[in-house]
């Protein structure tokens, strides 16, 4: 082969290599042997193939790797719910992402986009759970730290109002404030907590990256540290207080103390 021509087909080769590595990350839907979880962070990097599409034996290494290559979120910042995570199932060092519905383990009450577990399905985004999220901050087309705190509080007044058996400790709310930051960050600026309502949205409904309508991956690292100031911004507007004082102690899949 001429040298000219051996040199366009191997740049055309590589081309084709480098589009073929990008499309390995495009959003492609669960198909029914696949599994999903509670939670729209780790199923939107399963959707987009940044964590095993089965969603099956999971590693922590996993997550945090997908984590950072998809949102540009840090390890500090979901170590701990990585690490819980191993006690959903019994496997010694990998999870599988529908076992992290186990109630009280890091499932919890007054989630954004899913039912309590006393109140039916804690695993499935559900539109009617979501229209608190989806209306707030009217007027305007981005979330906030002030419409998330609003949506906190209203979502725990929903639970507290319908499920006798609710659980609201420390816990929970801790977890639910970074929750918050964390789709704050990840689809508006990480600086600010300011997000574009369309990027939350597509988040949660489909558990896609809105790359299409114009979401980039976030160049400031997201940690621990970046999202304090978004949730001293949120925590008074939630208004929260306890219902107990100490949570359900899940350790396993079949063992509360
Ligand atoms: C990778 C970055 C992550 C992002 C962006 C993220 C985002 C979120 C968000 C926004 C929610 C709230 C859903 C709702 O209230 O309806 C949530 C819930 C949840 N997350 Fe994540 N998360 C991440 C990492 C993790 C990790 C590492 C684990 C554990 C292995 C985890 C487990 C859960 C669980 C079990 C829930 C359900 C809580 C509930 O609402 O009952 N997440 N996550
Ligand atoms: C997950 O691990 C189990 C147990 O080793 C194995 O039977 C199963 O085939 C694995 N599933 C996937 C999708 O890798
Ligand atoms: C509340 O929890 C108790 C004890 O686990 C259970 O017997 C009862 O059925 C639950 N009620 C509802 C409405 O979920
Ligand atoms: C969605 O949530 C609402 C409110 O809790 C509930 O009435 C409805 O049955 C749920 N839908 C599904 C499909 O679970
Ligand atoms: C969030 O947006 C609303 C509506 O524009 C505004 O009133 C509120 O002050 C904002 N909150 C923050 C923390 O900027």
């Amino acid at each position: 082969m001429p040298l000219p021509i051996l040199l366009c087909f191997l740049v055309v080769l590589s081309i084709s290599q480098c589009v073929s590595s990008y499309d390995s990350h495009e959003w492609i839907a669960p198909t029914a042997s696949d599994v999903r979880s509670p939670c729209p962070g780790l199923n939107t990097l399963a959707n987009h193939g940044y964590l095993p599409r089965s969603g099956m034996n999971i590693t922590i290494t996993d997550i945090l790797d997908a984590a950072v290559a998809g949102f540009n979120v840090g390890p500090d910042s979901i170590i701990q719910a990585a690490k819980f995570g191993l006690l959903s199932g019994d496997a010694p060092t990998t999870m599988n992402l529908d076992a992290l519905q186990l109630h009280n383990l890091i499932e919890h009450d007054a989630s954004i986009s899913r039912n309590d577990f006393a109140l039916g399905d804690n695993l499935h985004f559900n539109e009617t759970v979501f229209t608190t999220l989806a209306n707030a901050n009217p007027g305007v087309d981005f979330y906030n730290a002030t419409s998330a705190g609003q949506v906190m509080q209203a979502r725990l007044a929903d639970s507290l109002a319908r499920n006798v058996n609710v659980t609201n400790t420390l816990k929970e709310f801790a977890l639910r404030v970074r929750e918050s930051a964390l789709y704050l960050s990840i689809f508006g600026d990480p600086l600010t907590g300011v997000a574009p309502k369309n990027f939350v949205q597509i988040f949660f409904r489909e558990e896609r990256l809105p790359i299409a309508e114009g979401w980039t991956r976030p160049e400031t690292p997201i940690t621990a540290e970046s999202m304090v100031p978004v949730e001293v911004m949120i925590i008074p507007v939630a208004m929260w207080a306890a219902t107990q004082q100490c949570e359900p102690l899940v350790i396993g899949p079949t063992i509360t103390l």
